[in-house]
């Protein structure tokens, strides 16, 4: 299901920034733990693969310190084409790659979600500031939202790093509540209690 959404992205020939390679994203399929970037830069655009530059190499540090691995999780991009000379993705281009981001999260339909940076918080929370609400948790139809300062601003400032280490930290907490909030959610549906009343404790 992945690869024939990439197949469509990539035969899309009114997407912005078709100059430059599609990187779709990668990781296991049926991830717990979706983490998205902003858009690909130079070194994700050679190697048509998500976060393996230095920011990319300092993702991996914070997966590795939080004992999981690469590949277990899913990593991707709100904007899947490199913006010329690594600027911001502009809102338009950020509208035009918005529909697959959708379509994509609904494939791997991950439990925990973790932005990075701004521009794919902003997909999920419109009103909030990255330097007030990272870290902080919210839900988002049925995952949990944890958003994250980027790490190429991570490896701009001590704070910003640290900030981002302690808030990653959390990511397998996060993890944890969720599976016991489902755990508890079927013992009550063995219980026979309504629907209705569950998803009022989830939420
Ligand atoms: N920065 C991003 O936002 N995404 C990447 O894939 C690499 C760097």
């Amino acid at each position: 299901m992945l690869a024939a959404l990439e197949e469509e992205m990539a035969t899309n020939a009114t997407l912005p920034l078709l100059e430059s390679n599609l990187v779709f994203g990668e990781g296991n399929p049926n991830a717990t733990v979706l983490l998205i970037g902003e858009a690909p830069g130079f070194f994700e655009n050679e190697k048509r693969r998500p976060f393996v530059g230095r920011a990319g190499q300092l993702l991996d540090r914070l997966i590795a310190a939080v004992g999981w691995k690469r590949e277990d999780v899913y990593i991707t991009n709100i904007v899947k084409r490199r913006p010329p000379d690594n600027r911001d993705p502009l809102p338009e281009e950020i509208e035009a790659y918005k529909p697959y981001l959708t379509r994509q999260i609904a494939i791997i339909a991950p439990r925990v979600i973790a932005p990075l940076g701004r521009f794919s918080m902003n997909y999920f929370l419109p009103a909030a500031k990255i330097t007030r609400d990272q870290g902080k948790l919210f839900r988002f139809d049925s995952a949990f939202v944890v958003p994250l300062f980027h790490p190429a601003a991570a490896l701009r400032s001590t704070g910003t790093l640290e900030a981002l280490k302690a808030s990653f930290a959390k990511l397998p907490i996060v993890v944890k509540r969720y599976e016991e909030l489902i755990q508890r959610q079927e013992e009550r549906v063995s219980a026979g209690e309504s629907q209705s009343a569950i998803q009022e404790h989830l939420l």
